[in-house]
């Protein structure tokens, strides 16, 4: 495996906003390369506890080799997060005291042409962060109607040329499979208007971004996730999520809002009959972002937004 590299975004406000009790326990949800995960285990005392999920064996491994001296207070497994709750039940746990995610991919994913993330890079199509998953992207690119793609472009890459980029790959398919990412890279250059080809950096990364979020349902598992990840919160713990796309971030607000304030009473009512009581409250209500100097030193720090929730147990 190539050497693993990703710089992790975020991070002293991430860790400030956990708020690490020496003796809890934590669970990072996206685990990577392990950086968020070792400034966790360095305010851990040997009764204190992390666990480590991620979904990519790369990360797996790497974060294995950069958390070995933690060895005594941490668990790593490999997993996608939205089983969080039944891993940590087969642990014996049941409520924990803080989790993070820090979505998307790393670096280190895109940078490893083999993988198939990486426009820049010539091989074959494939994008999916658990290698053990069936679909891959040449599925979506080869298999997928043209209004699927062209929603999916639109939706997910906020690529304005997202008919003629469906249109074109349609058309190429009739004759001959799109196999690689070099061969994708070019049809969407060439589909995209020559003036508007360099615009906003390379004219794929918009396309490739959709692609990669389709191909790992990362927005489904999100929506999916969060309630859960709430309802295994101790009082007074944190959830903390790390996000990278304006979709990512509406459902982490939305999640964070209905878990605050989750009556569904119409207002008229003078007092609640649903029964549903608040989860606990949104620390954040504009989300904390990166300074100038972390977007200076680090490009996918840019878009980077943190949202924290802490959970109160109404007694
Ligand atoms: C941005 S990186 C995390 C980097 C890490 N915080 C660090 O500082 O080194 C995101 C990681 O989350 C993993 N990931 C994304 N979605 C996941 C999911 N649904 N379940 C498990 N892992 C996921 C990816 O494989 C990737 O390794």
């Amino acid at each position: 495996m190539m050497e693993f590299r990703h710089t992790s975004v975020l991070l002293r406000e991430t860790i400030d906003s956990l708020h690490v009790r020496p003796d809890g326990t934590y669970v990072d949800g996206t685990l990577g390369g392990g950086g968020h995960a070792l400034e966790v285990c360095r305010l851990l005392s040997d009764k204190g506890r992390l666990i480590g999920i991620d979904q990519d064996g790369d990360a797996i491994a790497a974060a294995q080799d950069r958390l070995k001296e933690f060895k005594d207070r941490v668990t790593i497994l490999r997993s996608n997060y939205s089983a969080m709750v039944t891993e940590l039940e087969q642990l014996g746990i049941t409520s924990v005291d803080g989790i993070l995610l820090d979505l998307g991919v790393s670096s280190h994913q895109l940078d490893d042409a083999e993988r198939g993330f990486a426009y820049r890079a010539d091989a074959p199509l494939d994008m999916r962060m658990d290698t053990r998953q069936t679909l891959t992207a040449a599925d979506v690119i080869n298999t997928y109607s043209e209004q699927e793609l062209a929603r999916i472009l639109r939706e997910y890459g906020e690529e304005r040329f997202a008919g003629r980029i469906a249109g074109r790959i349609v058309k190429q398919r009739e004759t001959r499979k799109v196999e690689t990412t070099g061969e994708l890279a070019d049809l969407i250059r060439n589909a995209i208007p020559a003036k508007y080809r360099n615009e906003k950096g390379h004219p794929a990364k918009r396309s490739f971004q959709a692609i990669r979020i389709e191909v790992n349902r990362e927005l489904e598992v999100l929506q999916d996730s969060l309630d859960g990840m709430i309802d295994l919160l101790n009082d007074g713990g944190r959830l903390c999520v790390i996000t990278f796309h304006s979709l990512e971030d509406r459902i982490v607000k939305q999640a964070f809002r209905r878990n605050e304030n989750p009556c569904t009473c119409p207002p008229e009512f003078p007092v609640c009959v649903c029964g549903k009581k608040p989860k606990g409250r949104t620390l954040t209500r504009k989300p904390i972002l990166p300074t100038e100097e972390e977007t200076e030193g680090n490009s996918r720090a840019k878009s980077a937004k943190l949202r924290v929730f802490e959970r109160v147990i109404q007694k």
